[in-house]
């Protein structure tokens, strides 16, 4: 087999014979990976996945079956920008590093590792997910971002390899060795350690938590370390498809409760209740907003400084690109109450960022609102306050309700079965969660998409089992 049967890529990697010896030494173990922590049960299927063979808006990507271990995970970077500039930052408009600078070193070294760590836990999350699939639509959806994941993992071993020698090749190890939820090794952030065992999760973990990477990738997209913006961007042409998934299966699943709840009682019908599905946007929500870090941040400060990690469309958005002599003001909690604070804008980068994912997540609830409308439900969901259920920064260790009202711990563990999802809720789910592997067919609590994938009709055969 040639190279590039092995190992596809678009970074001349022939050329690099020390750059390709590494990576065919990382390839065997990324495989034993990914048969002992990918989708369990249907590693032999063929699966009607999309590949991608290029970049570029046109014919990027290829539609055909394959066994999800002979997947041609690639090495894809967007095409180099002539004259290419930093940003942003300190070294604004300074030619882009297109190798490491040595003082920038750790700081990129964390951010890539940081990133590429939650690829392959999110493929562990999900493996045991085929099994209860409510259609073989759903189905080919769930492996083909597991595939993508993975291909995003070889993207960030790419830059560790080929940029950071030999630390960055114990860190590209490393990064096949810890395990989603390992209490010894676990992966480096929390919302990658939850479990995401019924599709309802699934379905949230995509829309909240896979949009996150959209904003942290963006960010990245226009950094002033070259390497890495051109393999970001390309990272977010896959990862559009993923939020998709989650974003039109939750629409899916509140249509179906929508036309139950016109029926009778969602529960007797086999439904799940509109309750439940705001408990589950309630925990990935507040899950997803921690990846963000903290509200005041010195690491978001250098970060940004260094010209290596942006605000979101940061050359289309803003006209100041330094950031350094503004402030900005949020609430934080000080002396028992909420208070606002004015903060060195540089140090409140990772609250900007979070703004912008929390308008995009309102977009998302304003869709499933429609559904709802267009059934005929007058419920609506909500999204929860960004301060409620927080683990990471100002405001964990502090209690909110839904509305973002600091409240004592008493009362919040009196009253946090109304917000998240309890043992009983998460086994009613699981109790409905029974495989429905027939062409066509689909399971009872979620509607049918309104189109199949790549023209292709509902009832294709997207996985042969
Ligand atoms: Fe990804
Ligand atoms: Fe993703």
């Amino acid at each position: 087999m040639n190279l590039y049967d092995r190992i596809p890529n678009n970074v001349n990697l022939s050329e690099d014979k020390k750059l390709q010896r590494a990576l065919e030494k990382w390839l065997p173990n990324y495989l034993d990976w990914w048969r002992e922590m990918g989708p369990e049960g249907f590693q032999e299927k063929d699966v009607w996945l999309r590949t991608a063979i290029d970049v570029g808006s046109d014919g990027w990507a290829h539609f055909d079956y394959v066994k999800m271990p002979e997947y041609r995970w690639g090495i894809f970077l967007e095409p180099p920008q002539p004259d290419a500039k930093v940003g942003f930052g300190d070294n604004y408009g300074k030619p882009a590093y297109q190798e490491v600078p040595g003082e920038f070193r750790n700081a990129l070294r964390r951010i890539i590792v940081t990133q590429g760590d939650t690829e392959p836990a999110s493929v562990e999350q999900q493996r045991q997910l085929g099994k209860t699939c409510p259609s073989l639509y759903d189905l080919r959806n769930l492996f083909q971002v597991n595939v993508e994941e993975g291909r995003h993992l070889w993207a960030m071993v790419y830059l560790l390899h080929g940029y950071f020698g030999r630390d960055g090749r114990d860190e590209a190890d490393a990064l096949l060795e810890r395990r989603s939820g390992n209490p010894d090794k676990p992966r480096i952030l929390e919302a990658f350690n939850q479990p995401c065992d019924d599709w309802l999760n699934f379905f949230a973990f995509t829309m909240f938590t896979d949009r996150d990477g959209k904003y942290q990738l963006s960010a990245l997209a226009e950094s002033g370390f070259e390497p890495l913006a051109r393999t970001c961007q390309f990272m977010l042409t896959e990862e559009a498809h993923h939020m998709f998934v989650g974003d039109t299966g939750l629409g899916r699943v509140a249509r179906r409760t929508a036309q139950l709840m016109k029926q009778g009682d969602v529960r007797e019908l086999g439904g799940i209740p509109l309750e439940i599905i705001q408990k589950y946007i309630n925990f990935w929500f507040s899950y997803s907003l921690d990846l963000f870090g903290g509200e005041i941040s010195s690491n978001s400060a250098d970060f940004f400084a260094a010209g290596l990690k942006g605000r979101y469309k940061e050359r289309d958005q803003y006209t100041e690109h330094l950031a350094a002599n503004e402030n900005f003001t949020m609430t934080v909690v000080e002396d028992g109450q909420l208070q606002t604070r004015e903060v060195p804008l540089r140090n409140a980068l990772n609250e900007v960022l979070r703004g912008e994912y929390v308008k995009d997540c309102e977009k998302g609830l304003a869709r499933w609102n429609k559904v709802l409308a267009d059934e005929g439900a007058s419920e609506r969901l909500n999204l929860p306050n960004p301060r409620f259920h927080r683990h990471v920064g100002e405001f964990a260790g502090h209690t909110f309700d839904l509305e973002g009202k600091l409240i004592s711990r008493e009362e919040f563990e009196k009253r946090k079965d109304e917000w998240l999802p309890t043992m009983e809720d998460r086994e009613y789910v699981r109790s409905l969660m029974k495989p429905v592997v027939e062409p066509g067919k689909i399971a009872n609590w979620i509607a049918p998409p309104a189109a199949g994938i790549k023209g292709k009709p509902f009832d294709f055969e997207y996985v042969r089992l």
